[in-house]
């Protein structure tokens, strides 16, 4: 479902992402992990076309990310780190808006709606203006923005970040229901959160991927994912 090789960024003198190449399966849930700086929302925003890249390909839903954006676009729900918000907007309105970009009108549009609000918990604030929503409800209705029409994949820079432990759980819980239509690549800071809802963990230090594994396979009963992130993103 994603396929990428040799993927670079350099800002200017500053190489973000150094040629990283990797390939998530249909179904798959994989974790991002890296410190910060690591190139993590470089790679997400290459990956969804949002960035072009110095070097390097990737494939998304069988489409050339660089030279079948739209194609990609269509098919690929985008969280980004700060979600894309448009403060004078109420929440439905907002959510409609993002639903006709993707190809969606009349009732199939209503119900999309009505379906990614219910999914993320926005019924109470569907009238309410995106500028006064509260962070945790901004992050809300950011998710909701990229559940919109069921993408194939879905690409989460932190999903959880300002959410309320309640909403954390639910979150989660969809994001595992999700992978079995799903491909989802998240990044998070949490590592709990991986050990629940990840299938596969990339870590990313320094622009290079310095591990590329199960769950299974990164941590034992003597080594916990803390430890092995560590020691890999020490130097
Ligand atoms: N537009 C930009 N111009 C210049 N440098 C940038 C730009 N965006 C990111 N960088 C740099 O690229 C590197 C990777 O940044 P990136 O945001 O991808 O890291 P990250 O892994 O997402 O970190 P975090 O965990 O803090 O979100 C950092 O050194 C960052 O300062
Ligand atoms: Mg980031």
């Amino acid at each position: 479902m994603i396929d990428v090789r040799g993927l670079r960024k350099r800002y200017h003198h500053l190489v973000a992402v150094d040629g990283i190449s990797f390939k998530v399966n249909k179904g798959e849930v994989l974790g991002f992990l890296g410190p910060n700086g690591a190139g993590k929302t470089t790679t997400m925003r290459m990956l969804t076309g949002a960035l072009p890249a110095t070097a390097g390909r990737a494939e998304v839903a069988g489409f050339d990310v660089f030279e079948q954006p739209i194609q990609v676009k269509r098919r690929v729900g985008y969280l980004p780190e700060s979600p894309p918000l448009y403060d004078e907007l109420d929440t439905t309105a907002y959510l409609c808006f993002v639903g006709r970009l993707k190809g969606l009108g009349g009732a199939k549009l209503k119900a999309e709606v009505t379906r990614v609000a219910e999914v993320c918990g926005l019924q109470d604030v569907r009238r309410r203006l995106l500028g006064n929503l509260s962070k945790g409800f901004r992050q809300r209705v950011g998710l909701a923005q990229a559940l919109m029409g069921s993408p194939d994949v879905l690409v989460l820079d932190e999903p959880t970040i300002g959410l309320d432990p309640n909403q954390i759980l639910e979150i989660r819980k969809l994001i595992r229901d999700l992978s079995v239509k799903h491909t989802v690549i998240l990044s998070t800071h949490i590592l709990p959160e991986v050990v629940q809802i990840c299938d596969r963990v990339i870590i990313i230090h320094q622009g290079r991927i310095v591990a590329d594994d199960t769950l299974e396979n990164l941590t034992s009963e003597q080594r916990s994912l803390e430890e092995t992130f560590h020691e890999l993103t020490q130097i």
